[in-house]
C-alpha cells in the first residue's frame, strides 16, 4: 500500500496538502496561522454569499464508530457547503464490511480507492494512526478514544483567538473529566505551542490530568492543579469544561461517584470566580457540567461562536488538506 509517510509526529509547517491530521503535536504556529487565515477568508465569503464551490468533484468518506452530532454534522455539512460530496458510515461495525470482519487494511484500500479523504472517529487509541499508515489518501481524526480530538482543539483555539485576540500569555482553567477528555488533551497540546500559557485544572477524584501529558507539555506550559472551586484564580481568560466521559468508565458506580464531585459552572460560581473578560467554552454535549442559567451570559460561547466555528475551521481544514485553497 502506498503510504503518505506521515504520522502524528509529522509536522505541518504550512503545507497541508495530503497530510493526515491526527494530533495537535503535528502543528506549528505558522500552520495554525495559515489555517485560521483561510478560515477567516471562508467566513467572509460565506457571509457575502459568494461562490465557494471549491470542493467540487471531491468525495470524502465519513466513518464514525462512535456517536457524534457536531463533529459528524460539521464535516458533512461543511464539505457539502463547499460543493464536495460525502459517503457516510455511522456505526460502520454494523453497516460496512467491518461487520464481516474485513481487515482494517483491506477496508482502507477501498475507502482510499473510492474517495479522496477519510474522516474517522474511533474508540480505540491507535486505530486512526493505523488507518493513516495504510491509506493513500489523507486521514483526518474526528476524535479517538481518550486520546486526542485535534479538529475540536483547532476550533477552540480559533475561538480563543477571535474573542481574546491572542493565544499566548493566557490563563486557562480546564475542568471536568481532565483524564478522559480528548478535547482537553488536544487543547493543552495546542496551548503548548505558544509562550506564557498557564493551564489550571480541576477534576473529580480519579479523573486527574495524566502525568504523561503533564510531562509532555511542562516545558512549554505551566500546569497547576486546583483542588477545589475556592482555589480557582479570578483572573482566568478561559474556562473550558467537558462532561464526564461516561463511556470510558468500567463501572456505573464509579461514574456516579465522579458525577457527585463534578465542578459545575453556575451563575454563582461565575459571580464568585469569573471576570468580565472571561470566556466559557465546552465542546459539548454538556451533561450536568454547566447550569443552563449560564447560557444567556454573553461570556458563554459554547452554543454561539464556538459551535459555529466548528463548521468554518473544519471547512478550511478539509479544503487545505485536499489542496483546494
Ligand atoms: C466531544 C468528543 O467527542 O470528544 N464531542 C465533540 O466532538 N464535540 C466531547 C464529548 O463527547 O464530551
Amino acid at each position: 500500500m502506498v503510504s503518505l509517510g506521515n504520522d502524528a509526529n509529522h509536522k505541518i509547517t504550512t503545507d497541508f496538502k495530503g497530510k493526515h491530521i491526527l494530533s495537535l503535536t503535528q502543528f506549528t504556529k505558522p500552520a495554525i496561522r495559515k489555517l485560521f487565515g483561510k478560515t477567516r477568508w471562508l467566513i467572509k465569503r460565506l457571509k457575502k454569499k459568494k461562490d465557494i464551490d471549491i470542493l467540487n468533484g471531491s468525495v470524502s468518506t465519513l466513518l464514525f464508530f462512535e456517536p457524534s452530532t457536531r463533529t459528524f454534522m460539521s464535516f458533512s455539512s461543511g464539505i457539502k457547503k463547499l460543493g464536495g460530496q460525502t459517503v457516510e458510515f455511522t456505526n460502520p461495525n454494523e453497516t460496512s464490511s467491518f461487520a464481516k470482519k474485513e481487515s482494517l487494511e483491506d477496508s482502507v484500500r477501498v475507502f482510499s480507492t473510492y474517495t479522496d479523504l477519510i474522516i474517522v472517529r474511533h474508540p480505540e487509541n491507535g486505530f486512526i494512526q493505523k488507518m493513516a499508515e495504510n491509506s493513500s489518501v489523507p486521514v483526518i481524526s474526528g476524535g479517538e478514544g481518550n486520546g486526542e480530538h485535534p479538529t475540536q482543539a483547532l476550533y477552540d483555539l480559533f475561538t480563543v483567538q477571535q474573542k481574546i485576540g491572542r493565544l499566548s500569555k493566557l490563563k486557562v482553567l480546564v475542568l471536568g473529566d481532565v483524564k478522559f477528555s480528548r478535547c482537553i488533551h488536544s487543547l493543552i497540546k495546542g496551548l503548548a505551542l505558544y509562550p506564557g500559557n498557564i493551564v489550571y485544572w480541576l477534576a473529580p477524584k480519579g479523573l486527574e490530568l495524566s502525568r504523561e501529558l503533564e510531562q509532555d507539555v511542562k516545558k512549554q506550559v505551566r500546569i497547576v492543579k486546583v483542588r477545589n472551586v475556592n482555589e480557582i484564580p479570578s483572573d482566568c481568560n478561559v474556562w473550558y469544561t467537558n462532561r464526564i466521559q461516561r463511556e470510558r468508565f468500567k463501572s456505573n458506580t464509579l461514574y456516579k461517584k465522579a458525577l457527585r464531585s463534578l465542578p459545575v459552572i453556575t451563575p454563582e460560581l461565575l459571580k464568585k470566580k469569573g471576570n468580565k473578560n472571561l470566556i466559557i467554552l465546552d465542546p459539548l454535549p454538556r451533561v450536568n457540567n454547566i447550569d443552563e442559567r449560564v447560557d444567556d451570559d454573553s461570556r458563554a460561547l459554547y452554543l454561539r461562536n464556538q459551535l459555529e466555528n466548528g463548521l468554518y475551521v473544519r471547512m478550511a481544514l478539509v479544503a487545505l488538506v485536499l489542496g483546494k485553497i
